[in-house]
């Protein structure tokens, strides 16, 4: 069936589901912004795992855990994104229709919208390979994030987990009622902004003889540059070499909201829930070059960039997934 057939099928199916998707807003915007504020814990990590339960429903991408997790999970409704999904997911059992949101755009394709998706199965093949290589891990605000948490269950990897005090327990208690195993991990709280990662880190047993991966994603954003500067010249001076760090970087246009005026307002919202962006890298003359020069400061050399929406020689990418290794 063509794109446009399957399209009209969904919407359609759209129309009649209409008053179930508005029924499924109502608990999902609740628990999203009024019971994560009430709980304390992070709004932006709640919706950082949304893409991976929409690709699971699509079949792009499997993921059990993150569908157990977010049915106990109070800050999220997965009957809420049933009720918002179920069009769309009907009309992929009818007729193969997938959303820009489930699939994986061509590289330099993604829009502001499919780059999600995208986000997601290169961090996943990027932490799949350095877990592979090294002895220890460390998951950098976390959030609920459970890709780390399975990929090393069985393995001999020592795992640390770092986020804030109130995501973190949040995210404890919801794997619990979820019967999601987490004995294998360590969990540190801590305040990239206000405290030392790297003594709570240690004092939680991490060692600095074994190769670390660092798994970076979706946290520097909320950080001013000297912190992350700071956290950079930690992670390369704290590990063995041969270890491994792996982040993401927006644009600054995009996160000045100069880029795209709706992702401007997702910025407003961002800041509202008290995560405001904070650093972004200029993209506009030549972004992997710039990254780069940034991660050569603190000895770490790039071996990977991906770069999203660099659709031409003139459009320059608004986000970039980075890994890089300490020599
Ligand atoms: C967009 S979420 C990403 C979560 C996770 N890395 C993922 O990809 O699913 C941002 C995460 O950074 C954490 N974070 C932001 N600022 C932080 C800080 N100052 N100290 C510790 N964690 C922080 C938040 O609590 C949240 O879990």
């Amino acid at each position: 069936m063509t794109k446009t057939l399957q399209f009209l099928v969904f919407l359609v199916l759209q129309i009649l589901f209409l008053p179930l998707a508005i029924l499924g807003m109502i608990p999902a915007v609740y628990k999203e912004m009024v019971v994560s504020r009430k709980l304390g814990a992070s709004f932006t990590a709640g919706q950082a795992i949304q893409p991976r339960w929409i690709m699971h429903y699509f079949g792009t991408r499997e993921d059990e855990a993150t569908v157990a997790f977010i049915k106990a999970f109070p800050i999220e409704s997965h009957w809420g994104f049933l009720g918002v999904m179920g069009a769309a997911i009907v009309a992929n059992r009818i007729c193969g229709y997938t959303p820009g949101l489930a699939k994986v755009p061509e590289p330099g394709r993604e829009t502001l919208m499919t780059f999600l998706p995208a986000r997601v199965v290169h961090n996943d093949r990027l932490a799949k390979r350095s877990m592979e290589r090294v002895e220890q891990v460390v998951l950098m605000g976390a959030g609920f994030d459970l890709r780390v948490l399975e990929l090393s269950r069985g393995t001999d990897l020592e795992v640390f987990e770092l986020d804030m005090d109130k995501t973190q327990q949040l995210k404890l208690a919801t794997m619990k009622a979820a019967g999601i195993a987490y004995d294998h991990v360590t969990y540190v709280p801590i305040d990239f902004r206000h405290e030392d990662w790297m003594d709570k880190l240690i004092e939680a047993g991490f060692d600095s003889t074994k190769t670390t991966y660092f798994h970076w994603e979706s946290v520097n954003s909320y950080l001013e540059e000297d912190v992350v500067r700071e956290t950079l010249r930690k992670m390369a001076e704290l590990c063995a070499s041969g270890s491994v760090v792996v982040q993401d970087f927006y644009s600054t246009t995009l996160l000045t909201g100069a880029a795209s005026s709706g992702f401007g307002s997702t910025g407003r919202i961002v800041a509202w829930m008290g995560e405001p962006w904070r650093f972004g890298i200029d993209m506009s003359k030549d972004a992997k070059a710039t990254i780069e020069a940034l991660l050569d400061e603190y000895g770490l050399v790039v071996k990977e960039v991906v770069l999203c929406g660099a659709k031409d020689e003139s459009t320059p990418p608004f986000y970039a997934i980075v890994e890089a290794v300490k020599e």
